[in-house]
């Protein structure tokens, strides 16, 4: 199979040009002017734009959380994020306290094989860090190409680890060339301000936002940052959501250190107010919550200043029955919310189309920085020829309304009903094979690979 776009608006993390792209078999095979070839298939690209496929770092599909599973499964999700124009994901792979890694790495894998529909990779997330787990973070970058290690400061009885088994893990990972991310909120914290409340009466999904103020993630933001510096492993912070954590990043920029942040689009362009009605506030709950106004800017700052490297979305859907399971009571509402399907048209919108990023940066931010960060790179993340095909043809002007009626994620409600957004996804070709074309799928269930990943550089 090749595909010959013709015309198309290159726009890379550093260029911009008008050219043709030629593909054949899984790879860009030429880029040029007026390419003279023969193709199975032309697409004229000629007022659109040509980027590399997304990439969205920060995805939970199938995953069992707070006595259910998100509802987006590996066919539906990556069908999803497909449509958005996202060609691959990396999910997070949950140890299960007192059980081996490779015992949570096998039932992800029996949930995903044969199953997605665009490019995946795992991050393992370290949940219970002792003598037995150390020995397997070795096989883990070498044998299964997972590079990078999760873990949470939040989630105490479930998913949290202590200062001590973070710093033994930060060194083992730093030995074996890997990278540690993290959820960054003090979880005891959190915990002692849920129970509060929950012994106040206080059950609305506001006491959600409430239980989680701005100081428990910068708190834990600087703690997490400074423990990489201690042992000088490369770090990532995910959803980073406002200015106080930002500013911990910063310091540990200043004294050279390699802390990337991650952000994801709700947080640039949602915010707290919409905990203030009844139980509907349950669709934004998430944790990290949405914070306010002047955290929205600091980190579209962020973005433009280098400080937040990547966009994510953390997508983690649960409809709205799975939200009602905590209908009385805040603590027992899933936390997570959709965005697979809406990260790339939202973020060019409310992003690039409104003036706030320019298009290269938005290309970095979606794309180019997760594939250099999570060791992809040249393979993922850019135009170039002997890349993988993974291109999205976009129409800057095209204006369209987000709904649950016509989204393709598998959950009963959007996070933007009826937002008006000005920027198109039209074309989809996934490692050479065109997946989306007129808002039709056209791939099938396993096309999708699973990535193994190189071990961290630190190339940016
Ligand atoms: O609310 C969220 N973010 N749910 C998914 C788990 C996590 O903390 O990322
Ligand atoms: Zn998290
Ligand atoms: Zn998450």
């Amino acid at each position: 199979m090749s595909i010959l776009i013709k015309n198309g608006h290159i726009i890379t993390s550093d260029e911009d040009y008008i050219a043709d792209v030629f593909i054949e078999g899984e790879t860009v095979s030429m880029i040029g002017k007026n390419l003279s070839v023969k193709a199975d298939k032309t697409i004229d690209a000629t007022g659109k734009l040509v980027m590399p496929g997304g990439i969205d770092p920060h995805v939970h599909l199938d995953m069992p959380f707070m006595g259910t599973f998100s509802s987006d499964n590996y066919e539906t999700g990556t069908g999803a994020a497909l449509f958005g124009g996202t060609t691959m994901v990396i999910d997070f792979v949950l140890q299960t306290q007192g059980k081996s890694l490779y015992n949570a790495l096998e039932a992800w894998q029996g949930r995903s094989n044969g199953k997605a529909l665009c490019d995946y990779s795992f991050h393992m997330a370290v949940t219970d860090f002792n003598d037995s787990t150390k020995a397997e973070i070795s096989k883990m970058v070498n044998d299964e190409g997972i590079t990078s290690f999760k873990t949470f400061m939040a989630y105490k009885g479930a998913l949290m680890i202590d200062d001590r088994q973070m710093i033994g893990l930060m060194q083992e990972v730093k030995k074996q060339e890997g990278m540690v991310t993290v959820h960054a909120t003090n979880g005891d914290v959190i915990d002692f301000l849920v129970a509060k409340h929950r012994a106040e009466g206080k059950l609305a999904p506001i006491y959600h936002y409430l239980s989680q103020p701005e100081i428990t993630e910068s708190e834990a933001s600087g703690r997490f940052a400074d423990m990489a510096y201690y042992t000088g492993v490369p770090a990532y912070i995910v959803h980073t959501t406002c200015e106080g954590a930002l500013n911990q990043i910063r310091t540990a920029a200043r004294r050279n250190q390699k802390v990337y942040s991650e952000t994801c689009v709700q947080y640039l362009i949602l915010d707290a107010s919409l905990y203030e009605q009844n139980f509907e506030g349950a669709k934004w709950v998430m944790s990290p919550p949405l914070r306010e106004k002047k955290d929205q800017a600091a980190l579209w700052s962020g973005i433009n200043q280098g400080s937040v490297q990547v966009v994510a979305t953390d997508h983690c859907p649960f409809t709205w029955e799975q939200k009602l399971m905590g209908k009385d009571d805040f603590s027992k509402i899933p936390n997570g919310h959709p965005g697979i399907e809406t990260r790339m048209e939202l973020l060019f919108s409310e992003g690039v189309n409104k003036g706030k990023i320019s298009q290269n940066k938005y290309v970095e931010v979606t794309s180019t920085n997760a594939a250099k960060i999570f060791g992809m790179f040249p393979k993922k993340g850019c135009i170039a020829v002997g890349s993988d095909a993974d291109i999205i043809i976009f129409d800057p002007n095209e204006e369209h309304i987000l709904s649950a009626k016509t989204h393709h994620m598998n959950i009963d409600y959007s996070a933007y009903e009826g937002w008006k957004v000005k920027g198109k996804v039209k074309s989809v070709i996934m490692r050479g094979q065109l997946a989306i074309e007129n808002n039709v799928l056209k791939v099938q269930k396993g096309y999708g690979k699973f990535v193994k990943r190189n071990k961290v550089n630190g190339i940016i």
